[in-house]
């Protein structure tokens, strides 16, 4: 099982989750975050430290999926959250190890 963590948009969020329900994605956790790429991150010197500001709003989206499931996620997701410009975001891929589903007890892809 894999983790897709995706950093987009917050206005695509409706249409990346329409893409990703049509491919039969059964749970997405949603958090509002900001962050910076490789444009927005501006230092400036403040009392002798220095700090990143221009953080921009963003959605981030976490969406436990089978091996098998990987690649239509992520294309869902680039599809869809790809404006062409820049700040469209990122998706980060990692191993997952473990998932329960509380109310059955199942675990492993069953829980997904
Ligand atoms: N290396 C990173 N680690 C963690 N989060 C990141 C990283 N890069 C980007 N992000 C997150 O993704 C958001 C969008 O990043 P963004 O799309 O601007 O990346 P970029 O590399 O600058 O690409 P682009 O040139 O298309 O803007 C950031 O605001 C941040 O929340
Ligand atoms: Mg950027």
């Amino acid at each position: 099982m894999k983790l897709v963590t995706a950093v987009i948009k917050p206005f695509k969020l409706d249409d990346v989750r329409a893409a990703l329900s049509q491919i039969g994605v059964q749970g997405i956790t949603v958090t509002e975050v900001k962050g910076f790429g490789r444009q927005k991150g501006h230092t400036e010197l403040y009392r002798g430290a220095e700090y990143v500001v221009d953080f921009l709003p963003k959605v981030k989206l976490e969406i436990a999926v089978a091996d098998g499931d990987v690649e239509s996620a992520i294309e869902a997701i680039t599809n869809t959250a790809n404006s062409g410009k820049i700040g469209d975001g990122k998706i980060f891929i990692s191993d997952l190890e473990q998932v329960i589903r509380i109310r059955t007890g199942e675990t492993g892809e069953d829980a997904i």
